[in-house]
């Protein structure tokens, strides 16, 4: 039987959501599939987990690029023929200083919903063999609280920060349904987590009021191991369901 495998994009800092995320799933035995746009960036953090005792290997993966997303489930298909969880975790992180939809650069409105929602779709399309193939696999979309700023923004005088990223992540949470949906007659559980604001730059001193990243982490983990009973297409905020 091969080992129970976790796939999880955006992985290209070690301050970063994505590599807490990867190191609690190898805590937890599961091959831990680190990937990110630069090779050289996701392998020496595979390597630090490796050292820590955990199974890890890093792929290189664009969300943005198709190629890429074929070669990434080619490689999982030939080194390990399933997968049991993907994180989407990656995220463009478009201007957070813009306050309104009319001056968004649509480059990056663009770019945000690649990386945030086309890029998860065409993911889930391209592993979809692979999760069916695991016992009862699962997706966790990795979410923001920027998103609830629109799902139940009835308040017109109050700002959109990064109205990009909002609108991303409020559309990647209807990907969730959706998915959820389309994927109901599997075992296969799809549901958003908002980690809340987390501390993945030290260096900017977010450390003094946000969350440590491995506390996130965990929270992304419990969705991502979800028992056959679990909700699915849900997003989960505080550790609880909100929809
Ligand atoms: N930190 C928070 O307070 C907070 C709060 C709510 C939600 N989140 C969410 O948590 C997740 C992780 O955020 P983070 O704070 O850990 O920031 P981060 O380290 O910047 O994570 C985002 C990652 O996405 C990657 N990425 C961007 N475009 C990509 C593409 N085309 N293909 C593949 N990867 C791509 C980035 O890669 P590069 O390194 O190559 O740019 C980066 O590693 C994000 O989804 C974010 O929206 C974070």
């Amino acid at each position: 039987m091969p080992p129970k495998t976790a796939l999880v994009t955006g992985v290209g800092r070690e301050a970063g959501l994505g590599f807490a995320v990867a190191r609690e799933l190898a805590a937890q035995g599961f091959h831990a599939v680190l990937t990110a746009r630069r090779l050289d960036a996701v392998e020496p953090l595979a390597a630090l987990l490796r050292e820590e005792g955990g199974q890890a290997t890093a792929l290189r993966l664009d969300l943005a690029d198709s190629d890429s997303l074929r070669e990434t489930a080619g490689q999982l298909a030939d080194t390990f023929g399933r997968l049991d969880v993907l994180v989407n975790n990656a995220s463009a992180m478009p201007d957070f200083r813009v306050l309104n939809a009319l001056d968004a650069d649509m480059d990056d409105v663009r770019t945000a919903l690649e990386v945030s929602v086309l890029g998860p779709w065409a993911l889930t399309q391209a592993l979809l063999p692979l999760l069916k193939a695991a016992p009862a696999a699962r997706i966790v979309n990795v979410s923001s609280r920027s998103a609830q700023q629109i799902a139940t923004g009835l308040d017109l005088g109050a700002p959109l920060r990064s109205p990009a990223y909002s609108m991303a992540k409020y559309m990647l949470n209807a990907l969730t349904g959706v998915l959820a949906r389309a994927l109901a007659d599997t075992p296969i559980l799809v549901n958003a987590v908002d980690p809340g604001n987390t501390a993945t730059h030290p260096e900017r001193g977010d450390a003094e009021h946000d969350r440590p990243a491995a506390d996130s982490a965990r929270d992304i983990v419990r969705a991502a191991t979800l028992g056959p009973d679990g909700p699915t297409g849900r997003l989960f905020s505080d550790g609880r369901t909100t929809t």
